[in-house]
């Protein structure tokens, strides 16, 4: 969640406030005055003389300053490890201010659970951000739970992501595997052997092509496509950007009037015009792609995919945007996820071969000369050991979609009132020292230990929980185990030498490494 930061290195900075008008100074005056002194006797009278005389039943609170909060704090630094840090000090659940926001974080698996599960009927609203807004991004993850939010999670699970779905789509996610390691192995043959690969390059474009089958039927982006509505040929990597890259980077932009909404009316017309843009280009290529979709539905030639079944379930009851919406939503979550974990879990094999060893030879025990397949996977512990370690030192979204209180609550034994948002810091989760033992470290082993059931897809806090839980959480466990599993048992994993450190991008709504993964691979034989 890049929600706060660089916030204030953005065009739409407050520095802008340089160029508004008197009036809005006046404004911001006034209001300052207004927040300091509020913030004083909050302060002098409120939460810490209750927290004092033990009668306290709000969260502590993160000292900020009078009218922009914590923004500050959170400038040029990764969130959800500043929220981590902070839980050490305030514990795991504590309150911080984002101009006039009221959030509270939560950092531990209890309380986050206490959110997501018991306490829900209180906390089922998603916070809207203007990015998200204008993005219109009527799609499951950023849905309040009502009604149309369970119609869409039922159809994407059923047609797409739930077991029996994804046994159907089980040929796509082969092929997918295949063209990965056909990727490494020209690469490896064409190339000296310290030749280091950019292997999100290659995962990247087979990730998307399969989320294109799984959503459309048909990979039919090839290498370029003309979009009509835009009077252009766009490049497979610039259709890529476009319905991937911008919008996880667009969702997560700043827009400062998030945290003066008394300020909403004031244009900043450099926000609107960036995600505006944004919007057109994604909807003119959906619409390319879908038209096409429904031309050869309409001649007779089904396909078993997210589309036709949806069409065929809610074709004449879901408007078209709805629709647009929903089979988009699939490609933009259903690619980088799993990028972004199978990328973590290389880099760390390639720097542990401790660990990479233990699972080769573990793959070999189970599948001797054949190619590891989904099936052999509950054969492999160790595999999911790595998978769930990953997960859980790297959870691609590191916060979850900010929620809202609707009704007056309680949360790990405080008053939380109607109106305040809830920052669930998964990251912390995963890092609360009460939890995990050295959690910096990433140690597969960790999840060996007998009181961890093999089965159970949440171990750690990365796909969330409750009834907003991932619902693609199988989909991630399958393929990035098996990428992981083909891509050890045929190539030996190592770093490029000065590329050991660690190096997080959260400039988009979900958390990567900074620098794509070059790393040496070596053909085994075996
Ligand atoms: C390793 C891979 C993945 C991880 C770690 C992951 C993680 C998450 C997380 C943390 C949430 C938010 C949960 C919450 O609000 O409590 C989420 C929601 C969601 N994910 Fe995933 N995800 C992954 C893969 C996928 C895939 C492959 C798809 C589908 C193509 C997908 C579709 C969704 C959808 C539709 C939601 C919204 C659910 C709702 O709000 O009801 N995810 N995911």
């Amino acid at each position: 969640m890049g929600l706060f930061v660089e916030c204030l290195d953005k065009p739409n900075h407050p520095k802008h406030f340089l160029v508004i008008p008197l009036v809005i100074t006046l404004i911001i005056g006034f209001v300052s005055m207004f927040t300091i002194l509020k913030y004083y006797l909050t302060n002098r009278t409120g939460r810490n003389n209750n927290l004092l005389s033990g009668t306290c039943s709000s969260p502590p609170v993160v000292p900020g300053l009078p009218l922009i909060g914590n923004l500050l704090q959170l400038k040029d630094e990764i969130t959800h490890h500043t929220f981590a840090n902070w839980a050490e000090i305030y514990g795991p659940i504590y309150s911080i201010k984002a101009g006039a926001s009221n959030i509270v974080v939560l950092n531990s698996t209890d309380v986050a659970k206490e959110a997501m599960v018991t306490k829900f009927s209180f906390i089922s609203k998603r916070k809207q951000t203007n990015a998200m807004n204008k993005l219109k991004n009527n799609i499951i993850i950023t849905r309040d739970s009502n009604e149309y939010h369970k119609m869409a999670r039922r159809h994407v699970v059923t047609h797409m992501l739930g077991a029996g779905a994804q046994r159907r789509h089980r040929a796509h996610r082969d092929i997918m595997i295949d063209n990965v390691v056909n990727g490494l192995n020209a690469h490896a043959k064409e190339n000296p052997m310290d030749q280091p690969v950019n292997f999100r390059r290659i995962l990247q474009t087979e990730i998307f092509g399969l989320a294109l089958k799984q959503a459309l039927g048909v990979d039919s982006v090839g290498s370029s496509k003309y979009i009509e509505g835009l009077g252009e040929t766009l490049s497979r990597d610039e259709i890529f950007k476009v319905l991937v890259l911008d919008p996880l980077s667009g969702g997560a932009e700043v827009d400062w009037r998030d945290f003066f909404p008394y300020l909403r009316w004031v244009p900043n017309k450099s926000f609107e015009m960036h995600i505006g843009r944004m919007e057109i280009r994604r909807l003119e290529v959906m619409k390319t792609l879908i038209e096409e979709q429904q031309k050869r539905i309409s001649s007779g030639q089904e396909i078993n995919c997210y589309l036709d079944r949806l069409m065929l379930a809610e074709g004449k009851t879901l408007a078209k945007t709805h629709l647009t919406m929903l089979i988009w939503e699939t490609i933009l979550v259903g690619s980088e996820t799993i990028v972004d974990t199978a990328e973590f879990a290389m880099y760390e094999l390639a720097r542990n071969l401790k660990y990479q060893d233990h699972l080769y030879r573990e793959i070999q025990k189970v599948c001797g000369n054949n190619k590891y397949t989904e099936e052999q996977f509950s054969g492999v512990t160790y595999l999911s050991a790595v998978f769930h370690e990953t997960l859980r030192r790297h959870p691609p979204f590191p916060v979850s979609p900010l929620r809202y209180v609707h009704e007056d609550t309680q949360l790990g034994g405080y008053d939380i009132p109607a109106g305040t948002e809830i920052a669930i810091n998964l990251y912390g989760c995963n890092m609360d020292k009460r939890q995990w033992d050295s959690p910096e470290e990433w140690k597969p082993d960790r999840f060996l230990d007998s009181k961890y059931d093999p089965n159970d897809l949440y171990k750690t806090m990365s796909f969330g929980g409750g009834k907003r839980v991932c619902p693609g959480a199988l989909q991630g466990l399958s393929i990035t185990c098996t990428a992981i599993a083909r891509c050890i048992q045929d190539f030996k994993w190592s770093l490029k030498p000065g590329r050991e450190e660690e190096d997080i991008n959260t400039a988009t709504l979900t958390s990567q490494k900074l620098n794509p993964l070059l790393v040496i691979v070596t053909p085994r034989d075996y």
